[in-house]
């Protein structure tokens, strides 16, 4: 296997893709090189890969004649890993190609392409389901026989099947059982070109969600910047950009929020050496072969930029905020954006719970976000208590920020509790009450929570709108069905407009509210919010040892006598095992909840301490995130060693190179 994932965020992955010519950064944009007609220095613009059409070069004879005596980095002048199309594209502009499957594959492989793609048929979106059925046969019975024909050609594979989301997950799931490299989505062209923004996101998800995650995949065809961030989000690793060159043979600027005209403008847009060099009228008088390459180069400039911030997004835990950003500037992308919440259950798996950047509140379309719907999941981890308190939003964290509290209250009456919360058959209602504050975008926060990674890691206006109000109400009216008492203050009830929904009368408390976060009540929620319901009973027993870090009186380790269970992290507020720890999560976890199960070969590694590559792992929970706490167990489930996931139990499942966990400790 050639692909590593380094970095992730939403579906998004930052990695590498080893090729004969060299190593490339993933999400990479590579330019389309016309053989025969490219004058421009692409490398010098950024380009670490590019895509060349081998039809065109078989089809021209003094073309192929040079390709098969020089090879293909020779004609097209580029020394770093080069994709070749198969002409394809050619043959759904024109019907037709003098070419076989078996021919085109064979003539990639002897002008050493670095990878190269089979004769697919890209099927138009909307067409008759049958005629994309049938094409499809055509595809996966070419991308079969490209496989046996080919040597050491690394090779792509076509998914196809129109607009049909189930075409495209089972083309993609066939294709994904045999040996190609990279996996293109074809025939998205037309999509992007009417701006079908939304059937791109059903066909890319239906595809991407079926396809191995150990391998890069290509929109093919996509070259303009505004797209490229949603679908790097989708989980796209790929792009070709003709967008450079057509767009400025038109006079149009690529942006990353659109296009401009040339003829438009009386400003140039940015600070490449284009548009720092000339004005746009010097431009316009220029004769058009020297203005063509300079917007061609101010087109690549920004492209690459693009990708840049995008991959630097990833590494930071950003990369939703720049979506979202980036759908704002066409009404169908935020269509697009907006149905994204249609995958929240994938995205969720997916997405790393815990990142280094805060969740940014930028729009409704932030409530679809998978941090917000993980929160609700793992809200349903928490007992409830006999009686709750809700309090309105203050600064962060809340529970050290309330020192203004409500004078006002209301009580639930007749609110429905025989109907537990949540699904989790383990919530036992608790003697005890249990403060939260009501917030945007997540909705409850028990206090014990505030520190936690993004609860306390977020910002919202504090001007609530329309569509936040009715999600927090709906959380809220299926939350608290799990308690006896409720205490609602006068100023949530108001913000969140909760009279229409629930019968409220006067409360006031005997003596005057005070809100004091029981340490031991803390460690155990958080336990129970990071690893499941009842995991903090099994990591913190009553005698264990709680000590606070002298300046900012925040929990820093819990002990149990001298020996250390978990430190909580002050950037997150979340767990980070200790020995003891993982040794009582192990115990009260059942197999395989949380584990990562290696081979016998790599169990004196893990013993040792070693991280843990992905091709020891046998087994392990399909449900552990990236950036999680994992247990690393033998095959009889016996302790080795702990760490941190780097890739989700999909992923790691599905690799065959590169670190799974990287190990805390072993000896265990
Ligand atoms: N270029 C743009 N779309 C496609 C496609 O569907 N298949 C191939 N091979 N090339 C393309
Ligand atoms: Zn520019």
């Amino acid at each position: 296997m050639n692909f590593e994932i380094k970095y992730k965020d939403a579906r998004g992955r930052v990695g590498t893709l080893k090729t004969p010519h060299g190593i490339i950064k993933t999400p990479a944009l590579m330019p389309v090189i016309h053989p025969g007609k490219q004058t421009l220095p692409v490398s010098d613009y950024g380009a670490e890969v590019v895509i060349t059409n081998a039809y065109l070069i078989y089809k021209n004879e003094e073309l192929r004649e040079k390709a098969l005596n020089d090879g293909v980095h020779e004609l097209i002048d580029f020394t770093g890993p080069i994709v070749t199309d198969s002409g394809s594209f050619q043959l759904s502009e024109y019907g037709d190609v003098q070419v076989t499957n078996e021919e085109i594959v064979k003539f990639q492989e002897m002008i050493g392409t670095d990878i190269g793609t089979s004769l697919d048929i890209p099927t138009p979106p909307s067409v008759k389901r049958e005629r994309a059925e049938k094409e499809l046969i055509i595809t996966l019975k070419r991308a079969k026989e490209a496989l046996e024909v080919r040597e050491e050609l690394m090779l792509n594979s076509v998914v196809q099947g129109s607009t049909f989301p189930d075409l495209r997950s089972e083309c993609a799931q066939k294709l994904g059982k045999m040996d190609f490299q990279v996996h293109p989505i074809g025939a998205v062209v037309p999509l992007m070109e009417s701006y079908r923004y939304q059937e791109l996101v059903e066909v890319v998800m239906a595809s991407v969600s079926h396809l191995p995650d150990s391998r890069p995949r290509h929109l093919m065809g996509a070259g303009h910047p505004m797209i490229f961030a949603l679908a790097v989000a989708m989980g796209c690793d790929l792009f070709d950009s003709a967008a450079y060159i057509l767009y400025a043979e038109d006079d149009r600027l690529l942006m990353p929020n659109g296009t401009l005209k040339l003829e438009n403008l009386y400003e140039m847009p940015c600070s490449c050496e284009v548009c720092t060099s000339y004005t746009p009228e010097e431009l316009r008088q220029m004769e058009k072969e020297k203005r063509t390459e300079l917007l061609a180069i101010h087109n690549l400039r920004m492209s690459f930029a693009e990708m840049r911030l995008i991959r630097q997004a990833i590494v930071d835990g950003s990369l939703w905020e720049l979506v979202e950003q980036r759908c704002r500037a066409h009404p169908f992308l935020l269509e697009a954006l907006r149905s994204l919440k249609n995958y929240s259950l994938d995205l969720e798996k997916y997405d790393p719970p815990y990142k280094k950047s805060a969740f940014f509140y930028t729009g409704p379309e932030s409530l679809n976000r998978p941090e917000v719907y993980r929160h609700l999941k793992r809200m349903e981890r928490i007992s409830p208590s006999q009686k709750l308190i809700l309090l309105p939003r203050s600064g962060k964290p809340y529970s050290e920020r309330l020192y203004d509290l409500p004078q006002t209250f209301y009580k639930v009456v007749d609110n429905d509790s025989s109907a537990v919360a949540g699904t989790g058959s383990s919530r036992i209602p608790q003697e005890d009450m249990q403060v939260a504050v009501v917030d945007v975008p997540f909705g409850i926060i028990p206090l014990e929570l505030d520190q936690v990674y993004p609860l306390a890691q977020n910002e919202s206006p504090a001007d609530y709108d329309e569509d936040s109000i009715k999600m927090v109400k709906n959380a809220l009216r299926d939350y608290i069905k799990g308690f006896k008492e409720i205490i609602i203050s006068a100023e949530v009830a108001r913000k969140f407009a909760l009279e229409q929904v629930l019968s409220l009368e006067d409360y006031s408390f005997q003596e005057s509210l005070k809100i004091d976060v029981d340490d031991h009540k803390r460690i155990i929620m958080i336990a129970d919010y990071q690893f499941g319901s009842g995991a903090g009973e099994g990591l913190f027993n009553e005698e264990v040892k709680i000590v606070k870090s002298r300046k900012t009186r925040k929990i820093r380790h819990v002990y149990d006598g001298d020996e250390l269970i978990a430190t909580l992290r002050a950037s997150d507020g979340v767990f980070v095992l200790a020995k003891e720890g993982a040794r009582r999560l192990h115990r009260y976890l059942p197999y395989p909840k949380n584990r990562v199960v290696v081979n016998e070969d790599a169990e004196p590694f893990a013993r040792e301490g070693k991280s843990i590559f992905a091709k020891f792992v046998i087994n392990c929970d399909i449900d552990i995130h990236a950036k999680e706490e994992v247990l690393i167990v033998n095959e009889q489930d016996q302790l080795l060693a702990f760490g941190k996931s780097i890739l989700n139990g999909k992923e790691i499942l599905n690799f065959n190179t590169g670190q799974a966990v990287k190990t805390r400790k072993g000896g265990l």
